[in-house]
């Protein structure tokens, strides 16, 4: 990703049909990624598919990923999937022109998921411990910037969207009605049968067993295989396993700063 070719994508045209998947990291990407391309495409659903997620959902800001793709002469319907911030997304998606879906999920378990990703990402920077990625973190010294500017932006620009938010926490308590709510808003009707394959072919086992999905068979120079997985845990709550009590304080005080004027409510652990 270069800022020459971000700064370039603000002008992206945008279509009425393209749907952009924005998160994050680690706050469900690969998981949404599936989820779109098996509502999207009964071939995904019966097991026909030969490609990876990044094929079917490609990267709006890592054209490399997808051997150089050049997003203007896709054919329609086109998905995306982006870490960008709201200020970086291709302007036209201001004018509800295109959907959005921005997934969310409770910061301390993306914190914890991210630490451990340091590891497997080859290209990232280690850091010691857990206390020194605390920090980096708070900071926003982590890719994409701090996770409170990157939320607070989507979200205090909702109106300006033709935006669907969905909660990480809310697809592991239910998945089916998330599937749901995802057909919904891009208008697409599935029977039963289709629903339940989506559902079963979305879940953390499947995923886990299915490298077309996982991203287990990215190349070796983006992600260590050996020390890891993107399928690393998927619960809610891990995040208690790591952060002590006076990181938790710290945290807390933080997030009420930074969000309290929200009305984002998150789910921190399911006991
Ligand atoms: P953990 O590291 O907590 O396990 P991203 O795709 O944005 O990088 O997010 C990765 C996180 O999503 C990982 O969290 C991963 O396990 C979780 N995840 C991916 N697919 C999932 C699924 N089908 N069900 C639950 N969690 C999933």
């Amino acid at each position: 990703m270069t800022l020459e070719f971000v700064e370039s994508m603000k002008n992206l045209k945008v279509r009425n049909d393209d749907v952009f998947l924005v998160t994050y990291p680690k706050s469900g990407t690969i998981w949404t990624q599936q989820i779109l391309s098996l509502i999207t495409s009964e071939g995904h659903r019966n097991g026909t598919e030969k490609i990876n997620t990044n094929e079917r959902v490609p990267w709006l800001e890592f054209p490399q990923l997808n051997e150089n793709i050049d997003h203007n002469s896709r054919p329609s319907p086109r998905m995306f999937v982006s870490h960008l911030s709201e200020a970086f997304v291709p302007r036209e998606l201001k004018n509800k022109k295109g959907k959005v879906i921005y997934v969310m999920r409770n910061p301390k378990d993306v914190m914890k998921s991210f630490y451990h990703f340091q590891d497997i990402a080859v290209l990232a920077e280690k850091s010691p411990n857990f206390d020194h990625f605390f920090e980096k973190f708070l900071d926003g010294e982590v890719y994409a910037g701090k996770w409170f500017d990157h939320v607070r932006g989507w979200y205090t620009h909702k109106n300006d969207y033709n935006i669907l938010f969905l909660k990480y926490e809310d697809m592991i308590k239910d998945l089916r009605s998330t599937v749901k709510k995802v057909c919904s808003f891009l208008g697409i009707k599935l029977d039963d049968e289709a629903m339940d394959i989506v559902v079963k072919k979305a879940s953390f086992k499947e995923m886990k067993n299915d490298p077309l999905a996982n991203k287990d068979n990215m190349p070796e120079d983006l992600i260590d295989k050996k020390l890891g997985s993107f399928m690393r845990k998927g619960q809610v709550g891990d995040w208690k396993n790591l952060m002590t009590v006076a990181q938790n304080e710290t945290f807390d005080k933080i997030f009420q700063e930074k969000m309290g004027d929200l009305s984002l409510n998150f789910t921190w652990q399911i006991s």
